[in-house]
């Protein structure tokens, strides 16, 4: 083609990339091409503006390393990466929601309940309940990758000052499904805001940069989809205004006090209560092979 106008440079790009062997590829290519062209369209995209996202990008990619991906945060704070953990969860099981930065394949794997208080400040609490299927069963099989942040409100990799491993653990559900962490309560922390997309995007458009409160699960079982999400604090004050959109009605729980003197000798309490925070976790079944 030799003569490219803009009334069929859209279609001529996008069938450019016919050639693309795995269909699937071909139509995430293809499409993202076509939205391209008409988002330069419908906002009549000029040449500075252009010069400009593409600057926002090439600081975007300057800043990030490999323990930092400001890509990551881009998606978070555009709700892309939200959308895309909703699209994945189905209604008859716990919704999913962002996994964050901070997960680290191998945690340590430790006994059920599992203890990770080892020195940290803090309040002490216990998080409970069981990982259930659809009809209710207990999925006795399944196991839980838990990670949370510190009273300071950092995680361990970003936090000289925390050994490694600090508040994170992978535990097997006992024979019944139940789970339990006994941890501190998490705290409420802010996204990175020495970066363009603090700076460029969300500071600009007066938005929080405060994540509500939250720990992070994958919980996993076989036959079934493995679970990304988190749980949240009903007494944060940042829920209605979580800067990566993570929280659902469904994943907020509250702190109950409850009488409990095993739990709360595990926790160091003098006494008999603790705060503990039950939650019950539903796996959907993997669909059926065709
Ligand atoms: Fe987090």
């Amino acid at each position: 083609m030799r003569d490219i106008r803009l009334d069929n440079i859209t279609a001529v790009a996008a069938s450019s990339l016919a050639g693309l062997p795995d269909a699937r590829q071909r139509e995430l290519m293809q499409q993202l091409l076509l939205h391209l062209h008409a988002y330069a369209k419908t906002v009549k995209l000029t040449h500075a503006e252009w010069r400009a996202a593409l600057a926002f990008l090439h600081r975007t990619g300057d800043i990030s390393s490999n323990t930092r991906s400001e890509f990551s945060l881009l998606s978070d704070v555009l709700g892309l990466s939200s959308l895309v953990d909703l699209m994945a969860s189905t209604p008859d099981a716990t919704p999913g929601s962002v996994l964050g930065p901070f997960h680290t394949v191998g945690s340590p794997w430790l006994g059920n309940p599992a203890n990770l208080i080892a020195g940290n400040a803090g309040q002490p609490v216990v998080l409970r309940g069981r990982v259930l299927g659809a009809q209710g069963q207990p999925l006795v099989d399944a196991s839980i990758d838990f990670w949370q942040n510190a009273d300071n409100g950092l995680y361990w990799q970003i936090d000289p000052t925390q050994p490694s491993d600090n508040l994170r653990c992978q535990l097997k559900v006992d024979a019944q499904g139940n789970w339990e962490v006994d941890t501190i309560r998490a705290r409420p922390y802010q996204i990175p805001t020495d970066g363009p997309v603090w700076h460029d995007v969300v500071a600009p458009a007066g938005r929080s940069a405060w994540r509500a409160a939250h720990v992070h699960l994958i919980v996993s079982a076989p036959g079934h989809r493995t679970l990304v999400t988190e749980l949240f604090d009903a007494e944060d004050p940042y829920l209605d205004s979580d800067a990566v959109f993570g929280v659902r009605e469904a994943l907020i729980g509250r702190y109950q006090l409850q009488t409990d003197a095993a739990a709360a000798a595990r926790l160091g309490l003098q006494g008999e209560q603790c705060l503990v925070m039950h939650t019950d976790i539903v796996l959907s079944p993997l669909p059926a092979e065709p």
